[in-house]
């Protein structure tokens, strides 16, 4: 009888698409520990929104997805939302649509159970069609600041009885930067007297930098009002090498000292850049080794 073994390689473990969850995450502890005082404080009643901002590739998405988790292990109810682009040509009203449309779906209810909320579009005329909304003319006549409030208000007698707080993730806030006034809309909002009595969101933004910098003017109210800020620092050494190894654990593949420097060095504490290299050189193992062949070969592979 002839036996024959089939090698099934182990899959690429390093994860430089974002949104996959990376096998570790390491330099983060600091701002790992500053989510989960503010949750606590959160399911206290005091909501304390704040701000993470980090260049491209810095991990934002993976912290905002962190924070979701830790939550979801004290049955808080969360909701991620990826905020899509807008232009000059959308309005505030716009905004605050997405965020509705988006939030609410987003819980980890069924639409039909959020009752109050349903009600709310109901009165609006609003039409809920499987898990999106037709806007009606009657929503245009409302200012987007009303409408926002009365929406979190129906959507925490909701969720309320299921869940001590609610922790609302808005990765990548750049996006809404063409609308001019939709951060003073938020903000205007979430100091209404009826949302810092009555619920217990707990709102937390994602940005670039250059998304966030006009608000970084001193006193200015919206940087003021999502502080302390949370920026997000390059890896360090030794960390990166920490992710490298994890993530080559029980793979059966090595990479060599001088790849592993190498990579390290290049990808100058950016998480995305050493996954993306990480990635590419475990695709070119041979026999379970990574090692230099060419001159460039670990440069060539970060962008
Ligand atoms: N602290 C970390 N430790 C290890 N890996 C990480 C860490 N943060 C992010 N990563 C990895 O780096 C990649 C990029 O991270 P992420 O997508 O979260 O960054 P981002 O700042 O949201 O990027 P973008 O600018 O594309 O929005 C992810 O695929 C993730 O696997
Ligand atoms: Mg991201």
């Amino acid at each position: 009888m002839l036996l024959v073994t089939i090698m099934i390689p182990v899959p690429n473990p390093f994860t430089p698409k974002t949104g996959w969850e990376p096998k570790i995450i390491v330099g983060r502890d600091s701002d790992l520990e500053f989510f989960s005082r503010k949750l606590y404080e959160a399911r206290r009643g005091r909501c304390d929104h704040f701000i993470v901002t980090g260049g491209w590739g810095m991990g934002k998405t993976s912290l905002l997805m962190k924070y979701k988790k830790i939550a979801e292990t004290h049955h808080v109810f969360t909701s991620f939302v990826s905020i899509n682009e807008f232009s000059r040509k959308n309005t505030d009203l716009d905004g605050v649509k997405y965020l509705i449309e988006q939030i609410p779906r987003r819980f980890p209810l069924p639409l039909a159970q959020l009752k109050n909320f349903m009600k709310e579009m109901k009165a609006l005329d609003v039409e809920v069609i499987g898990r999106g909304l037709n806007f009606s003319a009657k929503v245009e006549g409302i200012h987007p600041q009303t409408l926002l409030t009365d929406v979190l208000l129906a959507l925490w007698q909701d969720i309320q009885e299921h869940s001590e707080a609610g922790v609302i993730l808005l990765d990548d806030v750049q996006n809404f930067q063409p609308i001019n006034s939709l951060f003073t809309i938020l903000k205007n909002v979430l100091t209404d007297e009826q949302i810092i009595k009555r619920t217990k969101f707990l709102f937390i933004l994602s940005s670039v930098p250059a998304g966030w910098e006009k608000f970084l003017a001193k006193h200015h109210p919206i940087g003021r009002y999502f502080s302390p800020r949370i920026q997000l620092q390059k890896l360090n050494k030794a960390d990166m090498k920490k992710v490298i190894l994890a993530n080559l654990e029980d793979t059966g593949v090595e990479f060599e000292e001088e790849v592993i420097k190498r990579v390290i060095h290049h990808s100058e504490g950016n998480p995305y850049q050493l996954q993306q290299a990480c990635a590419s050189l475990y695709d070119k193992q041979i026999g379970g080794k990574v090692s230099l062949i060419k001159k460039n070969e670990v440069e060539d592979e970060i962008f």
